[in-house]
C-alpha cells in the first residue's frame, strides 16, 4: 500500500492511496466518519460492481449515470444534485464517486456545489482516472460545446485507487490511460525510463498496477508544489493543445489516443528548438507509436489548428500555447500565432503520417 498526502492550501488537504479490495475494506473503513454516503457512479461500472458495493457499504443511496463523455453535461450534474437533495443530505454526508474520469470530474463538481461544498471520496476505476483525473482536484462538466468549460478546484478527502478494476477495463480504455502515462514520462525522467524497460509489455495488468503509484506521486507532487495551475502545473497540458485541436475537429479516437498524437507531434516540433535533444525526442515518439499500434489516420492538420482556437489554452491573442517536451524529463512552453501553427501542423502531418 502506498498513500500521498496533497497539501493544497489551508485545511485542503487530499490522500491518494493505492491498494487492493477498495470497496472490501478500505472505503467502509473510511466512510465509518460520516453520517450519510450518496454514491455517484455510471451504469456500466454500477453492472460490474454494484454487487460488491452494496455488499460492502449495505443500502445506501445511489445515482448512476449513463456512461460517457457525452453525458458531461448540465443534465447530469443537476439530475445528481436533485437525487442528492432527495435523499435529504445534509453538510456532513459523503459523496462518493465510483468510476472514470467522466464520473469523478461530474461527481467532484457536485459535492463542491452542494451545500457549499461537501466531503468527497473519489475510487477511480479506470487506468487514466486513477493516473490523472482523480489526483488534482480538477472538476468540470462540459458546456456550450466546449470541453471542461464549467467547473471548480475542489479537493477530495481521499482517493483510493485499486489496481483490481483493471481486470474488467476494455483495451481502448487501458491505452487511454497510457496516453496520460506516457505523458507523464515524458515530463519526468524516472517514468520514462520504466516505460522504456518494459516496452513489449505495456498494456500487461501486472506493469499497469506497479506503474499506477509512480504516476500518482508524480502528478501530486506537481500539484502540491502549483495547486491552480499558475505556473509548474500547465507542464501537464504537454501534448494536449495538439491532441485537443485533432480531438475537436476529428473525434474518432478516444482522448488518450489524441494525447499520443498530439506528443508525438510536439516532440517533432520540439525538434527544431535550439538545444532540444533529438535522439530522446525519438525514443519518445517510438513509445507513443509503440502504444498506438502505429500511426493513425489523422484529418487535415490546417482544420485541427484552426479547432485549436476554441481550446482554453490558446492566448485569445489569435496565438496558442503549447507544452512541448525538449530533453529527458524537460519541458519547454512555445507560442505559436495560430497561422504558423497550422503550418508547423500541416507539414510535421505530412512528415508523420
Ligand atoms: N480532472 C482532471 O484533472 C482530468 C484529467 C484528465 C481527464 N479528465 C477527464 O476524464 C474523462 C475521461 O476519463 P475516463 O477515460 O476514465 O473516461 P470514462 O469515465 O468515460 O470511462 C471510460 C469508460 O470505461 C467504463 N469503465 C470505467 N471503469 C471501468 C472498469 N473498471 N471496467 C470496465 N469499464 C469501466 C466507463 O463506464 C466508460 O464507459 C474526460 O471527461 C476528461 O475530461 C479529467
Ligand atoms: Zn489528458
Amino acid at each position: 500500500m502506498k498513500t500521498q498526502v496533497i497539501r493544497c492550501a489551508k485545511r485542503e488537504t487530499s490522500r491518494v492511496t493505492c491498494r487492493k479490495n477498495v470497496l472490501e475494506r478500505a472505503l467502509p473503513a473510511a466512510l465509518a466518519a460520516y453520517g450519510e454516503v450518496f454514491l455517484f457512479t455510471d451504469e456500466t461500472v454500477f453492472a460490474l460492481y454494484g454487487k460488491k458495493v452494496r455488499a460492502a457499504l449495505g443500502d445506501i443511496p445511489v445515482f448512476a449515470m449513463p456512461a460517457g463523455e457525452r453525458y458531461k453535461t448540465h443534465e447530469t450534474l443537476f439530475a445528481l444534485l436533485s437525487a442528492m437533495a432527495e435523499a435529504g443530505l445534509h453538510r456532513t454526508a459523503c459523496l462518493v464517486c465510483l468510476g472514470g474520469g467522466v464520473v469523478g470530474d461530474i461527481g467532484g463538481l457536485a459535492a463542491s456545489l452542494y451545500m457549499r461544498g461537501i466531503a468527497c471520496i473519489q475510487v477511480p476505476t479506470t487506468l487514466l482516472s486513477q493516473v490523472d483525473s482523480s489526483v488534482g482536484g480538477k472538476t468540470a462538466i462540459d458546456f456550450c460545446g466546449v470541453k471542461n468549460l464549467v467547473g471548480a478546484f475542489f479537493q477530495p478527502r481521499e482517493v483510493f485507487a485499486d489496481p483490481a478494476f483493471f481486470a474488467t477495463l476494455p483495451a481502448r480504455e487501458v491505452r487511454c490511460g497510457l496516453g496520460e502515462i506516457v505523458k507523464h514520462g515524458a515530463l519526468s525522467a524516472d517514468i520514462f525510463d520504466a516505460l522504456q524497460a518494459n516496452r513489449d509489455r505495456l498494456s500487461d495488468l501486472s506493469f499497469l498496477a506497479g506503474i499506477v503509484p509512480a504516476n500518482i506521486a508524480f502528478k501530486a507532487g506537481v500539484v502540491r508544489a502549483d495547486p491552480t495551475e499558475k505556473g509548474l502545473r500547465k507542464c501537464l497540458n504537454l501534448g494536449h493543445t495538439t491532441a485537443h485541436a485533432f480531438e475537436l475537429s476529428d473525434g474518432k479516437l478516444s482522448h488518450g489516443e489524441y494525447v499520443l498524437v498530439g506528443t508525438l507531434f510536439e516532440a517533432e516540433y520540439a525538434k527544431s528548438l535550439e538545444g532540444s535533444d533529438e535522439a530522446y525526442l525519438c525514443a519518445l515518439q517510438a513509445l507513443c507509436l509503440a502504444v498506438l499500434g502505429g500511426m493513425p489516420s489523422l484529418p487535415d492538420a490546417g482544420e485541427a489548428a484552426r479547432a485549436a482556437l476554441l481550446d482554453k489554452k490558446n492566448t485569445g491573442k489569435g496565438s496558442v500555447v503549447l507544452t512541448v517536451p525538449f530533453a529527458k524529463g524537460e519541458w519547454r512552453l512555445a507560442e505559436l500565432p495560430v497561422a504558423k501553427y497550422a503550418q508547423t501542423l500541416a507539414a510535421i502531418g505530412r512528415k508523420l503520417c
